[in-house]
């Protein structure tokens, strides 16, 4: 028989595009530097070194005084998973508000983790007032309340005021998916009373997917150190697990990563090396432009890019009050196909926006102005794009209208 030609392909050599879309968003060059960096043993004094400063970077960005604040390797659900399977124990009561996808996918976790689940609702576009939440955790008296803070698929952060308070007297813990806000609005870990939150990289800390970045509480570490099992393998001498059920879970197994992250250095999985140095990266180039300074910048860039749509005679989707603050979306008009105007954007402009899933899809694009992405010149480029297209498709808008709107937003915001 033949032997078949090897099959070699060419080198990569990705085209250079633009990513507005709701997450991965263009990386921060710095980051891709990060990424390239020689590798070293785990270990290593030097990398073990690198580790605790992304221990100490993390709590800065999280506003957090938590002793734990660490890597869980794999994108963001990573995170989600690695807390939700350690905290919950088949027969939990866990309560999941739901305002979008992202509440579905806590749901579905918790599901598969045991939960005795509670799911309340609200429509996709709006948000839950806060007292809403709080009276289904005095009605369910959950062990654990499970909330997405911005759920990109419907473009709207949750207000977290009263949340974790209300669970801190009924006894229940308060976890937090902060994937998509994290570097980009208000995350405060302590003064919100969350005891565990997570994200991912992709987002506004401008890396690439494949690190999730968590913190969560004594508290946490207490109930998730009751359910300590160590590998038999790596078992030092006399342990004694915990009295509660085993983690469902090895690799995301909290308590053994707080040994493999904390001074005892036990060896658990295969630090991913290059995902670390791009996660201490990301943090760095955020706490360096500071967290205020960051958000104002996504704050006013969202403000720029809405004033422009608008402009544009488009209409912006969801409750405008609690919008994020680091995407948009915008409702396609009635005639326009959306998937043509997207892949017009690409092809032509180099410029990714994102499409919708669920009840929202085919309804409206999403443009996201996250970290490295969120500045005035990108949003600027982007209406101008979307204008050329749109005109192609039937959908004329006033030349120059919707940039003009957004440069006038932009010059308002500029300190005299
Ligand atoms: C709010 C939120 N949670 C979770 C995820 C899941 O992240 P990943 O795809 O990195 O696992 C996303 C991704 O878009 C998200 O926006």
């Amino acid at each position: 028989m033949k032997t078949p030609a090897p099959e070699i392909f060419d080198e990569l050599d990705p085209p250079r595009r633009l990513l507005m879309g709701p997450g991965p968003v263009t990386a921060d060059p710095r980051v891709l530097r990060a990424l390239a960096m020689p590798l070293l043993g785990q270990f290593d004094p030097a990398f073990t070194r690198y580790m605790n400063e992304v221990m100490v970077l993390l709590r800065q960005l999280y506003q957090t005084q938590n002793r734990w604040a660490f890597l869980v390797d794999g994108t963001a659900r990573a995170g989600i998973e690695a807390i939700l399977v350690s905290m919950i124990v088949p027969g939990d009561r866990v309560l999941v508000p739901i305002f979008g996808r992202f509440g579905h996918l806590l749901a579905e976790i918790a599901r598969r983790c045991g939960a005795e689940l509670t799911t309340i609702e609200t429509a996709w576009g709006t948000v839950f007032p806060p007292e809403r939440i709080i009276a289904a955790i005095e009605k369910t008296r959950p062990k654990l309340v499970a909330l997405v803070h911005g759920d990109t698929s419907t473009t709207m952060a949750q207000p977290m005021d009263g949340i974790g308070a209300a669970c801190r007297r009924h006894d229940a813990y308060l976890y937090v998916d902060a994937t998509a806000t994290l570097g980009g609005m208000e995350v405060a870990v302590d003064r919100w009373q969350v005891d565990a939150i997570s994200a991912g990289l992709q987002k506004c800390l401008s890396g690439p997917p494949g690190s999730s970045p968590i913190t969560f509480n004594d508290r946490v570490a207490l109930l998730v150190n009751g359910r300590k099992h160590v590998e038999q393998g790596i078992a030092p001498q006399g342990f004694v697990p915990g009295n509660g059920p085993a983690i469902r879970s090895n690799y995301f197994d909290l308590a053994m990563l707080m040994d493999y992250w904390g001074p005892e250095r036990l060896n658990h999985h295969t630090e991913a090396t290059s995902m670390l140095y791009a996660a201490r990266e990301c943090a760095r180039i955020v706490l360096k432009e500071g967290l205020d300074a960051c958000f104002a910048r996504h704050r006013m860039v969202s403000e720029g890019l809405v004033a422009g749509i608008e402009a544009m005679g488009l209409a912006l989707y969801g409750d405008r009050g609690h919008k994020m603050a680091n995407v948009t979306g915008v409702v396609i008009p009635e005639g326009v196909d959306g998937e043509a105007v997207r892949s017009a954007l690409l092809a032509d402009f180099d410029l990714e926006i994102g499409t919708s899933f669920g009840p929202l899809r085919g309804r409206i694009w999403r443009i996201g102005t996250m970290g490295y992405n969120a500045t005035e010149k990108n949003a600027l480029f982007c209406l101008n794009a979307l204008e050329e297209v749109l005109r192609r498709q039937g959908f004329a808008t006033a030349p120059g209208a919707g940039s003009a709107a957004a440069e006038a937003r932009f010059r308002a915001g500029r300190p005299a």
